[in-house]
């Protein structure tokens, strides 16, 4: 039996995808049509052996009952949601929650980042973690530029696949094979954390805790990965297939974009141009031209003559006739006026470079100017007819009166 832990921090975590993270948490952020941690409940459900999936953070249950329970029946797992009472970093809830992980004695438990998207390989992993007679940890593992691996925690192997160093977020150059967030675990890295949980409560109350937050706060990657390179018992798997961190709203657009090509439905109400996502309770007039990459939510009213494209549409918004969004994301029960226009600019991998990955670039630049980024409407906002909106982001239910670019509008 296998068990799979999903880690999506907490409301304070997912600054840089406000102003989406407000009002829905960012872990069920629609992606292509599915919240973000569904496509991994998806992947860890495929292994038939993995009956039970915890989602560990510090949203309130009361923000997770509904998707916890939706996604049970759908999926016909048990799946709990469990609360850290406070932030205890990447190791800390994990360790917190040992028991719970432990419980029915499961051969390995896979371990995944709420915040990345990909094709998870899990059957190829747990086959790489059971072939490694000492393995505690496998890590998924996957090219980056040089540039942009100091950003990840990076990984230097040997011949037989074992992590001899591993550095979180280097200060210079160490490797390009980076740290994608989904590991296999094997139950004994329980008595490897409970080491470095020992050495953190030592730090913590003789004073060296270094501006550890809490008692049983404890990195995952710091703690624990990094102690365990160099023993035979910390291993990487690369892979090539595709893979993205999920950390800004224009992440939200790259990610959709792939997610779709899985998952393409209705191609019959108006003119799409692959691939689109549609949910069936949306309203599409036949006139509109919609695609590629975009995904509309529920209840979505789509009028004449409106062309979208590169967008992400939530649940009741409504886009009025013939205006154009393109890069955007527009939120929950928003509204577009007619003849207006809604446009971002996209932050996709350099498409020249091999193995880019996204530059998760914070919203303003050194000389405090926002950096161009897709175009955002938080929820209930109104833009007029005939307006245009350029790389701006909206917080929530504002009304526009006029045209705005390169703006946050509070
Ligand atoms: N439960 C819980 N509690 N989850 C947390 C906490 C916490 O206190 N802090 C972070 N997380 C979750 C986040 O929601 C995310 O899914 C994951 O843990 C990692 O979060 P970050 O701490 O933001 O790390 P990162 O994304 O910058 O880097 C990590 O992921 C990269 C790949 O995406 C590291 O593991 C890197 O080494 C790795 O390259
Ligand atoms: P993830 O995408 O989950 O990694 O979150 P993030 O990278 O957007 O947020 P991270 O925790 O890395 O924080 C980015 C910056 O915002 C850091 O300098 C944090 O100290 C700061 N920050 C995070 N949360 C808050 C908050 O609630 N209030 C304030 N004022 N600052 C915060």
């Amino acid at each position: 039996m296998l068990k799979a832990v999903i880690l999506i921090g907490g409301p304070q975590k997912g600054t840089r995808f406000r102003p989406l993270s407000l009002d829905i948490p960012k872990p069920l952020f629609p992606i292509a049509g599915l919240p973000l941690i569904q496509h991994h409940i998806a992947a860890c459900t495929k292994l038939g052996e993995c009956k039970e999936i915890l989602i560990i953070g510090s949203y309130t249950t009361t923000q997770m009952t509904q998707f916890v329970n939706d996604m049970q029946k759908l999926y016909r797992v048990i799946i709990r949601y469990l609360q850290e009472f406070t932030p205890l970093g990447t190791g800390g809830g994990l360790y917190h929650f040992r028991d719970q992980i432990r419980a029915g004695n499961p051969s390995a438990f896979f371990l995944l980042n709420g915040d990345v998207c990909a094709d998870f390989p899990l059957r190829e992993m747990y086959e790489f973690h059971e072939e490694k007679p000492n393995a505690i940890v496998t890590i998924m593992g996957t090219e980056a530029t040089r540039q942009q691996s100091v950003h990840y925690g990076c990984m230097v192997r040997n011949g037989s696949n074992a992590v001899t160093h591993y550095v979180e977020k280097p200060n210079s150059y160490v490797s390009t094979l980076i740290n994608c967030g989904v590991y296999v675990c094997s139950l004994n890295v329980f008595q490897v954390m409970a080491e470095a949980f020992q050495k953190k409560q030592d730090g913590f109350y003789s004073g060296n805790g270094q501006g550890t937050p809490h008692p049983g706060y404890m990195s995952w990657e710091q703690d624990v990965l990094a102690p365990l390179a160099g023993t035979n018992k910390l291993y990487s798997m690369q892979v090539s297939s595709w893979w993205s961190q999920v950390k800004t709203a224009g992440s939200a657009i790259y990610a959709n974009r792939h997610c779709l090509t899985l998952h393409c439905t209705r191609d019959d109400v108006c003119q799409i141009i692959p691939d689109v996502y549609i949910h069936p309770s949306a309203t599409v007039d036949s006139t509109a031209v919609i695609g590629p990459n975009v995904s509309i939510g529920t209840g979505v009213t789509i009028k004449a003559g409106v062309r979208i494209k590169e967008s992400i549409i939530l649940e009741n918004a409504t886009v009025n006739e013939h205006s154009l969004i393109m890069y955007s994301v527009v939120g929950r029960e928003a509204s577009v006026g007619e003849w207006s226009r809604v446009e971002g600019t996209p932050s996709d991998p350099d498409p020249n470079k091999p193995f880019a990955k996204m530059d998760n670039r914070p919203l303003f630049n050194t000389d405090g100017r926002l950096n161009p980024s897709i175009t955002i409407l938080g929820a209930g906002v109104v833009v007029p007819a005939e307006t245009i909106l350029l790389n701006s982001i909206v917080l929530p239910h504002k009304h526009l009166a006029r045209s705005f670019k390169h703006e946050i509008i509070l």
